[in-house]
């Protein structure tokens, strides 16, 4: 039997799911972390908010015609889903599990 991954979900507190507005990136915490939500075609994303090439606020950047975060900076892009670098540089933007429950959303912020 394969063991279920168990994930600690936390709170989103400082938004709900009505306050996203579809395709903004926008950035809150959990606890003392800081994370970027996108709400996109019905479904929730959570992103670190910090860009793993140099350090830009993700949530500067915007999402574009395909369905990708650009970063402001330096314009990578990732996909809010996986956080694969789709621009082709080799980075990986970290990306969170997301569980909307009701109005509420929860990350797993430690798997
Ligand atoms: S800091 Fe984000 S692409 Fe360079």
């Amino acid at each position: 039997m394969i063991p279920q991954e168990s994930k600690n979900w936390v709170l989103v507190e400082k938004l709900s799911l009505t306050q996203l507005e579809e395709g903004k990136i926008i950035e809150t915490f959990v606890g003392q972390k800081a994370v970027c939500l996108l709400r996109k075609s019905n479904s929730v994303f959570a992103f670190a908010a910090i860009c793993p090439h140099q350090g830009a606020k993700m949530c500067e950047g915007w999402i574009d015609a395909k369905g990708q975060v650009v970063c402001a900076l330096h314009h990578y892009k990732f996909a809010p889903e996986s956080g694969r670098n789709t621009s082709g540089e080799g980075y990986k933007l970290r990306t969170y599990p997301v569980d909307v429950r009701g109005t509420e959303i929860y990350l797993a912020i430690n798997s």
